[in-house]
């Protein structure tokens, strides 16, 4: 089928104003849509400038605004959009450096301050820490995020407050908060305990809409908020 892209281009260093750029290509209803704009940029226009590597929906490096969702290329096919027309544009609330190119160190320095590392609980053992099945089940979904900025994107309070930590870094929070070998549970629920962290979240949800690995985001933020919630219960 003969497929429209309508693609975003934008270099801030030289042009005043973003554009749009029509391509179009006889694609395979299975085609990736990352597939296309791969031969978009080596058939026919080899200054488009996207990332991406591992192609599988691993890597995290491909999320883009397609259509109006933020999605992975790799995981969006050509026969999604049957109209035939597709527009892609970089990731809505970053920064653009060229064309779907966004700069992700505000992302990644979030995700660094929410401590994404283990304080392990109580002396060190003879051998490695152990840790129960249940105990491993509690955080199962949460680490399969790889990190894509789809959730943080489509957020709609990244807009309004940009020191919100987003969805993706709270998710990550929620992972060591509720690991069973973690012990600074109390350091890192007080950081999470104000209207930029946890209270930010309103729960619209888009996060988990919008994840290309299924995890349903906003359910485990909220169970960072009944733990803050209940610990000052109990404190009173
Ligand atoms: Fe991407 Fe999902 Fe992780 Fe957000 S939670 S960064 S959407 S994988
Ligand atoms: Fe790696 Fe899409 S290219 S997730």
């Amino acid at each position: 089928m003969n497929v429209t892209f309508r693609v975003f281009r934008f270099d801030p260093t030289r042009e005043a104003e973003p554009r749009f750029q029509e391509y179009i290509l006889q694609a395979e209803p299975t085609e990736k849509v990352l597939d296309c704009i791969n031969r978009i940029r080596w058939e026919q226009d080899a200054s488009l400038a996207f990332r991406m590597s591992c192609a599988h929906g691993i890597c995290g490096s491909d999320g883009m605004h397609i259509n109006g969702v933020c999605a992975l290329a790799c995981q969006r096919l050509v026969k999604d959009y049957p109209e035939g027309l597709i527009t892609i544009e970089p990731l809505p609330n970053f920064r653009v450096l060229k064309d779907l190119i966004v700069d992700l160190d505000p992302f990644f320095e979030k995700h660094r301050a929410a401590r994404p590392f283990l304080f392990p609980r109580g002396p060190e053992p003879e051998r490695e820490r152990l840790q129960s099945q249940e105990d491993r089940a509690a955080f199962d979904e949460a680490i399969r995020c790889i990190l894509c900025a789809c959730c943080t994107a489509a957020c709609p309070i990244t807009p309004q407050d940009p020191e919100f930590l987003g969805p993706a870094a709270l998710l990550r929070a929620f992972r060591y908060l509720f690991d069973s070998r973690d012990g600074a549970d109390r350091d890192r629920m007080e950081e999470l305990d104000n209207p930029h962290g946890i209270w930010g979240c309103k729960g619209h949800g888009k996060c988990t809409e919008v994840c290309p690995k299924e995890i349903d985001v906003r359910k485990w933020l909220g169970r960072i908020k009944k733990r803050i919630h209940d610990a000052k219960r109990i404190a009173r």
